[in-house]
């Protein structure tokens, strides 16, 4: 019931970032990653999303991602798939969202070719068995109610052989479910990394500029929840992830 309220007020939150983001300001929607691992050098307008873009490198560069058909599920407001598109050379990506308004964003406001948007839900993708080389799912199956079928889903969409590409956070308590539900999946693991402390320096050094864009783009009355949402230094889930109460995971998984 707690989840069911939850998922409700989450999707009232995406609602509304598609409504009152006029400027197409809002193109990632993840807390980021940071670490002197990555050296990426950003387009000057990708620039103001770096965390956010370093997640994504992150995690695409866990394998060679060049010339292969992608699919991410759950792609938000597109900004990861279009960077991965633009810096990393798939040969097609495609994503896919729950948020109706989230795909018709996307795909008015991109023009990359065989880049291309489609709403769907996680749990029963509408794509042919072995469709895709790799798949790739970016903070967002939290949200998910049937974890077990979203695997078994995007094991079926991939082709033999090809990758599943994971990140994201759980609760501590929750963590040894979402392992459990991975193990009794079909998929190889080619590995398993917790990156809290990554993310959370990423949310640390972006709170500023986070605060600065709610500020601009939300009416006073929502400023507070969109901190909260976006996990800016003080808010309840940055100390989540401060006291280790949150993990953030980064697997790689192969059919
Ligand atoms: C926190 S956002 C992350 C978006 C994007 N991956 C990013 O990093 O910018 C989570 C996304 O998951 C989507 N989502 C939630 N449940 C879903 C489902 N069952 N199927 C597909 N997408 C879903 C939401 O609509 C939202 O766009």
């Amino acid at each position: 019931m707690k989840d069911k309220i939850k998922n409700v007020y989450f999707r009232i939150w995406y609602w509304l970032i598609s409504t009152i983001d006029k400027n197409a300001e809002i193109t990632f929607m993840n807390y980021g990653y940071s670490g002197e691992n990555i050296k990426i050098k950003l387009d000057e307008n990708d620039k103001k999303n770096k965390y956010s873009a370093q997640l994504y490198h992150y995690i695409a560069t866990g394998i060679d991602i060049e010339g292969k058909d992608i699919l991410e599920v759950g792609c938000g407001r597109g900004g990861g798939l279009s960077y991965i598109k633009r810096y990393l050379s798939p040969n097609s990506a495609t994503g896919l969202d729950l948020n109706k308004k989230a795909i018709e964003f996307c795909n008015m406001h991109y023009t990359e070719e065989r880049l291309d948007f489609v709403q769907g839900n996680a749990q029963r993708l509408n794509f042919q068995d072995g469709f895709f080389d790799v798949v790739i799912n970016v903070e967002s199956s939290h949200r998910y109610d049937k974890m077990d079928e979203f695997l078994s889903e995007v094991y079926r969409v991939l082709k033999p052989g090809g990758y599943f590409l994971f990140t994201d956070f759980r609760h501590k308590n929750e963590i040894e479910t979402l392992y459990i539900q991975i193990s009794n999946s079909k998929f190889m693991h080619l590995k398993d990394e917790i990156i809290t402390d990554n993310v959370l320096e990423a949310l640390k050094l972006s709170t500023k500029e986070r605060e600065v864009l709610i500020q601009k783009i939300a009416p006073k009355f929502l400023h507070s929840l969109g901190k909260k949402f976006a996990a800016t230094e003080g808010t309840p889930t940055y100390k989540k992830f401060a006291l280790q109460e949150f993990e953030y995971l980064f697997k790689v998984l192969k059919k």
